[in-house]
């Protein structure tokens, strides 16, 4: 199978900012057995910690909107490095920067790494680009949560959702900042992107990398994106 991975940056991190390279390294086995089965794959690493703390210093320093993305666009590029390490030579080398490089890369047989692409957007938005460009059978964003829930998950009583509808997830999402830094689970562009194309879409808890296969397996875990005649 063809799939995009997006890792939340956030997952790379501990409280206090440093790498848990332990996560790192358990995702780069779960990717290894998962292309030793056969499938193909892209995976667009988020800008976590460093991202945020780097984009607060830059706007306190006077840099515009798009400096800080840009900040984040790299940062989410160097998180991609740690895992393109861990991979090895199963890994293309070199962190996919543009879609050109990525539409030939592709065709390699090694995994793909990505960070940030464009400002304006999150690295969901990278995520959903990606798996449109080469057709992806599936699209996983693994992140720190178990999955999309019908309001703020921090609030009493918050339910969690098997699917959600582009619609639901747009109206849950709406209250969401676009700022550099500030977007959401999942960013307009993203929302737009997997509705026009389709794109069977999971968030899953990434705090757990085998999750990724079970995904892939086909298993029903986190909340699955439903679009109008979903492939
Ligand atoms: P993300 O916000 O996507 O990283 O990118 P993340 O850590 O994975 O986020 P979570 O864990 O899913 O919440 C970091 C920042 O980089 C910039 C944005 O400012 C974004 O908030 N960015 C990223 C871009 O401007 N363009 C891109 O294509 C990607």
């Amino acid at each position: 199978m063809r799939a995009v991975v997006k890792i939340g940056g956030s997952l790379l991190y501990d409280a206090e900012g440093k790498v848990i390279v332990s996560r790192v390294r358990d995702y780069a086995s779960v990717i290894e057995s998962l292309v030793k089965s056969g499938h193909s794959l892209v995976v667009v690493v988020g800008g976590g910690r460093p991202a945020r703390t780097f984009i607060a210093a830059a706007r306190e320093l006077g840099a515009s909107e798009a400096q800080c993305d840009w900040l984040g666009i790299k940062l989410a590029r160097n998180n991609a490095e740690l895992l393109c390490a861990a991979l090895g030579a199963i890994a293309y080398p070199k962190i996919v920067d543009n879609l050109d490089e990525l539409e030939v890369a592709v065709n390699l047989g090694k995994v793909i790494l990505m960070g940030g692409l464009i400002p304006g957007q999150s690295t969901n938005a990278v995520a959903a680009i990606a798996a449109e460009l080469i057709q992806a059978e599936i699209l996983l964003n693994a992140t720190n949560i178990d999955g999309v829930y019908d309001r703020d998950p921090k609030e009493k009583g918050a339910v969690k959702l098997d699917t959600v509808t582009i619609e639901q997830l747009r109206q849950i999402l709406k209250s969401g900042g676009t700022r550099a830094g500030e977007y959401e689970l999942f960013d307009p562009v993203a929302i737009r992107i997997v509705e026009r194309s389709k794109i069977p879409t999971t968030i899953l808890d990434g705090s757990k990398p085998e999750n990724l296969a079970r995904a892939i397996r086909g298993e029903k875990i986190g909340t699955q994106i439903i679009t109008s005649g979903s492939k």
